[in-house]
């Protein structure tokens, strides 16, 4: 009986030892378990004589339910403490400040064709858009580039097979805005072209291009200019800006211009201008007058009509205007490149 009190001490000390719900388990076994210390001595009641039988059976069981009820108690402690632990380690602070989203902005090419865009829907053209895999006819032919014209190496063009390519300037869309409709009209063509090109700081295999054209029945060159001109103007947001018309060739349009403006750099022909190289003027336009072929390979009377066509790049206008010095920065989607643009 001496070692019943010994177990007793023993099992109620590890109880209240076990920091955790495994342990207080094993504790449970060790004591209470099949082969545990009192289930042996409970066991052993055989060897005693039968009188002494009933009390010591009764002693082992009081110091069995002590235990037990201690362990119940040191459990319910412990999954309270878990309990706790847990609640605290996963509690929000309703007060602290939300997690800010942020907001993305847009590409700046993006930037400028929604420009150009805003400025020639103002004074009534209309955007349209055309097909980026186009056939030889609209790209080249319909537009007085027949085959072996020498214009055409100056489109190095990505061909899928002889007849069908990806359009290598925005004119074919002129063509079949001009095969399906009645002038007069005036649109602008904003969209992807594409020439077989070595990425580069100033050159990039897929590019844009804003094609315009009007067509009506006196359309003059002084028409042209005065759009380009006061579209420049507002585009760059210099009411005085310099442009200048410079004689050039087409197959497509018959007086041909280039188009310059002063350079938004130096403003000037400044000694040293990386951006003009000391020339004072940026070309950033073809235009001229619609060819009247053009018009007639698209069943429109030259004799009654005349029109006017420009094509600019919008990568190049954005260039400009921000000042970006290399092509490739619009492909690399390098954020901190993309976050000067918000
Ligand atoms: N399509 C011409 C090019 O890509 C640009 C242009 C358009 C020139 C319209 C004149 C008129 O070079």
């Amino acid at each position: 009986m001496s070692e019943l009190a010994q177990i007793q001490i023993a099992a109620l000390k590890a109880v209240e030892e076990a920091s955790s719900p495994e342990a207080l388990d094993l504790v449970r076994v060790r004591y209470l378990g099949k082969k545990g210390d009192l289930t042996s001595l409970l066991k052993g009641l055989g060897q005693l004589l039968a009188t002494e039988r009933p009390a010591a059976g009764a002693e082992i069981n009081v110091v069995k339910d002590a235990v037990q009820e201690a362990i119940s108690l040191r459990k319910q402690q412990l999954e309270q403490a878990e309990m706790d632990a847990r609640l605290s380690a996963q509690s929000i602070d309703v007060s602290l400040p939300g997690r800010a989203a942020e907001i993305g902005g847009l590409h700046p090419v993006t930037i400028v064709l929604r420009r150009i865009e805003a400025f020639f829907r103002g004074v009534g053209y209309e955007v349209v858009e055309g097909p980026e895999i186009e056939d030889d006819y609209h790209n080249f032919e319909a537009l007085n580039l027949p085959a072996h014209h020498p214009a055409r190496a100056m489109h190095d063009t990505f061909y899928f097979n002889p007849n069908i390519l990806l359009r290598t300037h925005t004119s074919p869309v002129q063509v079949r805005v001009m095969e399906e409709r009645k002038p007069p009209f005036r649109i602008i063509c904003p969209g992807r072209v594409y020439r077989v090109d070595q990425p580069d700081p100033s050159h990039l295999p897929m590019f844009h291009q804003v094609e315009g054209l009007l067509i009506d029945r006196a359309s003059s060159f002084a028409d042209l200019k005065g759009t380009i001109v006061e579209f420049l103007r507002v585009f760059f947001e210099r009411e005085d800006l310099q442009v200048r018309f410079r004689p050039s060739y087409f197959p497509f349009t018959e007086p041909s211009a280039e188009v310059d403006v002063q350079c938004v750099h130096c403003s000037g022909p400044g000694s040293g201008c990386r951006v003009c190289s000391s020339t004072g003027w940026l070309e950033v336009m073809g235009s001229g007058m619609v060819h009247p072929r053009v018009l007639e390979a698209s069943n429109i009377d030259p004799e009654e009509f005349t029109g006017f066509a420009f094509g600019m790049g919008p990568d190049r206008l954005a260039m400009l205007r921000y000042g970006v010095d290399d092509l490739r920065h619009y492909l690399d989607n390098d954020l901190r490149f993309l976050r000067q643009f918000h």
